[in-house]
């Protein structure tokens, strides 16, 4: 971490240009269940800015996969930079108003829609069991440092990687800035459901709502842009926030080894004219 001993930031924004973070992590596991399937189709979903839907977009483009995306928003509004890219790679967008959006979550419509189109159907964000699976690899990197902090938005990478952590019976602390102002839904569920419950912290990092930029925020992001760690608005740069004001209030005779979870999402910045 620039300027920073004895912090490491896990890269997993380099992994692809295109296909990077979190979402390669759980589409490998998406992908795992694809091809053990017989399944002529991907559907999936997310907003407009989503950094699933444009890298499950680069994913079946590559693999010449075809791709349904429901997308929240309306036809007639201008695409995103986000969804024109996944459109010329040949996605097909189909869009759905807030109501009928709200559907993405039952199981049934997940059902039906797998079967009319015989296609494997991702949630929101590569959440699910399978996204779990493919984020459990960072735990690999992760185990022999103290802590390990990360953005989550659903908190299924969290979930993938303290699966890794517990599979490897590590000692690390895993700290979870939840980017999502969910008045402490995902720390109530996991106080409730952690099995090293005494390793895992989850800090409210939203700073005023999901995605919402701050004058303090860009200029966190420009500094880091400087540094040479470039981060993405909504997820990355609230985690190194959340991060920078622990470092303030600890004691600078702490020498733990820590880890920060780069989990992609540049591409959003297209979307954003602060960072372009
Ligand atoms: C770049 C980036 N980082 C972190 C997250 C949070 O991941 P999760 O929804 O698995 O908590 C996301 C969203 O999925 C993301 O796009």
């Amino acid at each position: 971490m620039p300027g920073m001993c004895g912090v490491d930031v896990l890269r997993t924004d380099l992994v692809h240009p295109l296909l990077s973070g979190n979402k390669a992590l759980k589409l490998a596991g998406w992908w795992q269940r694809y091809t053990n399937g017989q399944y002529q189709k991907i559907i999936t979903f997310g907003g407009p800015y989503s950094n699933h839907v444009h890298a499950t977009a680069a994913f079946a483009y590559a693999l010449d996969i075809p791709l349904l995306c429901l997308i929240r928003g309306y036809a007639q509004v201008e695409l995103t930079p986000t969804l024109q890219e996944c459109r010329n790679w040949g996605a097909q967008l189909q869009f759905l108003d807030r109501r009928a959006y709200a559907a993405r979550y039952d199981l049934i419509f997940q059902q039906q829609l797998a079967e009319q189109h015989q296609a494997l159907v991702i949630p929101e964000g590569g959440a699910g069991v399978e996204g779990e699976l493919g984020c459990r690899s960072v735990a690999d990197f992760a185990q022999h440092y103290d802590q390990l902090w990360l953005a989550a938005g659903s908190g299924a990478t969290a979930q993938g990687v303290e699966q890794g952590l517990q599979q490897l019976r590590a000692t690390t602390n895993l700290v979870v800035v939840n980017v999502v102002a969910d008045q402490g839904a995902l720390a109530q569920h996991w106080k409730a459901t952690a099995a090293r419950a005494d390793k895992v912290r989850v800090l409210d990092g939203a700073l005023g709502g999901f995605a919402k930029q701050t004058p303090e925020l860009i200029a966190l992001i420009k500094r880091y842009d400087q540094l040479g760690l470039p981060l993405d608005p909504v997820y990355t740069a609230k985690l190194v926030h959340a991060f920078e004001q622990y470092q303030l209030s600890r004691s600078a005779s702490a020498s733990q080894k820590i880890l920060l979870l780069h989990s992609g999402g540049l591409q959003g910045r297209a979307d954003r004219q602060a960072y372009t």
